[in-house]
């Protein structure tokens, strides 16, 4: 593979100095910034400081003196030419331990710190490790008095994040390094405040976690790709087809009206579920990706013009970046990509400079299912409709983990699958509010849209009706209507607490084994993890953990142009659910140690 930062900025040749209010300022601008849409971490240009001053770090607890420090990553001497240019989007390279306990410079001591942190098994850490962790997140590690002390600290510890601090033992610095989460959101925390999901009685509602899997007990960590069904929805399935099975809206007779009364039923769920006004704004698709195409069809059809602009963030399922460029070849429109940071972080700034008077739409997936990262989807629409732009919102992978509230976010259309909350597969819905419902033209014509027919014409049904040709999937969803209850019941704030607490442990697990390499570690995520191991395929990697029992994703994901930024084409891709243990973790990073053979 080439180079693909030929072109790009450089890291700068040691001795580059300027001066220190500017490098401060930068630094502290960038990160609140995050990187350069174009993909380079901020702090690698303009050129870093050689020299910082002795007295920007104060007192450090943990023993560490004030000391004349050489910023990291200014690159000394000793490091070879060929380490100092970027090698791929988000890669730079620095001096390995080896390189940097050759230079005997208290810097080189320091920089070892965050590295130990961020790559646990490196070079003895010289400064403290509390103090590192709580000066990147930005919080004091002192009394409030010796606060602007720490300052420089957090700068430089950004910094370095920024440009790259994790150092692997050959040498190559990765993406920034992994970081402590924040804490779940406010709200979710204060409502997971009492309680805890009791998962053993949770995964006795599974009977497929009851099986084992080369001879050994499934570990179901596939959970992005879809979730397992509890007995509730298999019983519901059964019984709808043993006792209520007719085609619905149309017959005069006692079981049509049992089917329809259990199929609208469930469209009153999902309107509850999802915080809508009526159930008419609910209308039943076969799932996230013909959700999409509905809208694309008829919002696009109805509102794009040639020129206009649709809005998709990098970290879009295809789902939502195929149909959208297929009704923008057929009207003129064209698409732009929103960019992360290399956290796989939106760049707010960037976003809000993309949005302009011709954005029609902006699409954006409520969580990346490649990396996990959780977008600000409420901002996000906030900032589209002051540019009056409609926004559409992929709930694939939040809808079995996060509330959602349609109308207190304001969202025009909110598309989520079944199959992703332990429902069956072949059903989804798509929310819009009823005033947009009304303005779209039906994309599919056939029976049960219509109000009457001719040869000459037709006039269409209301919605929902309108969106819903032919017959529908009645009993999937009825089952979906029965997992949205059984989520209900469990409690939404204790599920995302449960797999807050399994994301942060297998991060912390993954991340200690010499070799795993984590793609994708946003503050806000969802229980998604993105590895990589040296020297390994991600197929392959996927195949050995199916021989201990263990299921995850290894591929592109269908997001291709979100590995794409990190100049990646595949990972391995564990994700958390509620029935998912920090056993399993356990056996995860077991599996995952032995495969690198130490
Ligand atoms: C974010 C996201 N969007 C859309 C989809 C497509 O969902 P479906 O295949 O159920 O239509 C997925 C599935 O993985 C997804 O993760």
């Amino acid at each position: 593979m080439g180079n693909p930062f030929v072109g790009q900025p450089q890291l700068p040749a040691a001795g580059a100095v300027p001066s220190l209010p500017h490098v401060l300022s930068e630094a502290r601008t960038a990160s609140s910034r995050g990187p350069s849409p174009a993909g380079i971490p901020t702090g690698i240009t303009p050129p870093l400081p050689a020299v910082m001053s002795p007295g920007m770090f104060g007192a450090i607890p943990g023993g560490l003196s004030p000391v004349q420090l050489p910023a990291f990553p200014s690159i000394p001497p000793e490091v070879p030419e060929e380490m100092r240019h970027p090698v791929s989007p988000g890669e730079i390279r620095l001096p390995g331990p080896e390189t940097l306990a050759a230079i005997s410079t208290p810097a080189a001591q320091l920089a070892t710190g965050p590295q130990a942190f961020a790559t646990p098994g490196a070079s003895p850490a010289q400064v403290d490790r509390t103090v590192v962790e709580r000066a990147a997140v930005g919080v004091s590690p002192g009394p409030a008095d010796q606060q602007p002390r720490y300052e420089g600290l957090t700068a430089f510890v950004q910094r370095m994040r920024l440009t790259g601090c994790e150092t692997r033992p050959a040498g190559v610095v990765g993406l920034p390094g992994p970081h402590p989460f924040e804490s779940l959101s406010g709200e979710l925390s204060r409502l997971a405040s009492s309680g805890s999901l009791d998962v053993a009685a949770v995964r006795r509602d599974f009977p497929i976690l009851q099986q084992r899997v080369h001879g050994q007990p499934l570990a179901w960590l596939d959970n992005a790709a879809t979730t397992q069904k509890p007995q509730v929805v298999i019983d519901a399935l059964r019984h709808f087809y043993e006792t209520e099975n007719s085609n619905i809206h149309r017959g005069a007779h006692t079981l049509a009206a049992k089917a329809t009364e259990a199929y609208e039923r469930a469209r009153e769920t999902v309107r509850r579920f999802v915080g809508a006004e009526s159930a008419e704004e609910i209308v039943f698709v076969r799932g996230t990706t013909e959700g999409i195409n509905l809208v694309a069809q008829t919002f696009g059809h109805r509102f794009l013009r040639p020129g206009d602009e649709i809005l998709l963030s990098v970290l879009e399922h295809h789902a939502n970046i195929v149909p959208w460029q297929m009704v923008a070849r057929q009207t003129g429109a064209h698409i732009r990509s929103i960019p992360v940071n290399d956290r796989g972080e939106i760049l707010l700034g960037e976003y809000e400079r993309l949005l302009g008077p011709r954005t029609r739409l902006v699409g954006l997936t409520h969580a990346s299912n490649s990396l996990g990262t959780v977008l600000p989807i409420a901002e996000m629409t906030a900032l589209a409709h002051r540019h009056g732009a409609r926004v559409l919102i992929d709930g694939a992978q939040t809808i079995a983990h996060l509330p959602v509230d349609v109308r207190r976010d304001q969202f025009d259309f909110f598309v989520f699958s079944g199959h992703k909350v332990f429902g069956p597969t072949g059903i989804g819905a798509v929310y819009a509010r009823r005033e947009l419902w009304a303005e779209l033209p039906p994309w599919q014509g056939g029976g049960n849209m219509i109000r009457e027919v001719s040869f000459e014409e037709t006039t269409f049904a209301d919605p929902p009706a309108r969106f819903e040709a032919g017959t529908p999937n009645v009993a999937d969803a009825v089952g979906l209507g029965v997992a949205l209850d059984y989520v209900t019941r469990l409690g939404l704030p204790l599920i995302a607490r449960h797999e807050h607490d399994l994301l942060e442990y297998a991060t912390h697990q993954l991340q200690r084994i010499p070799g795993v390499r984590l793609i994708g570690t946003a503050r806000e995520k969802v229980g998604v993890l993105s590895f990589l191991m040296d020297g390994r395929r991600p197929e392959d990697v996927g195949r050995f953990l199916d021989q201990r029992g263990i299921a995850v994703r290894a591929g592109h994901h269908c997001a291709q142009p979100s590995l794409r930024r990190f100049g990646l084409t595949a990972t391995v891709r564990p994700s958390f659910s509620i029935y998912n243990t920090r056993d399993e973790v356990d056996r995860l990073a077991a599996a995952v140690r032995e495969l690198t053979g130490r």
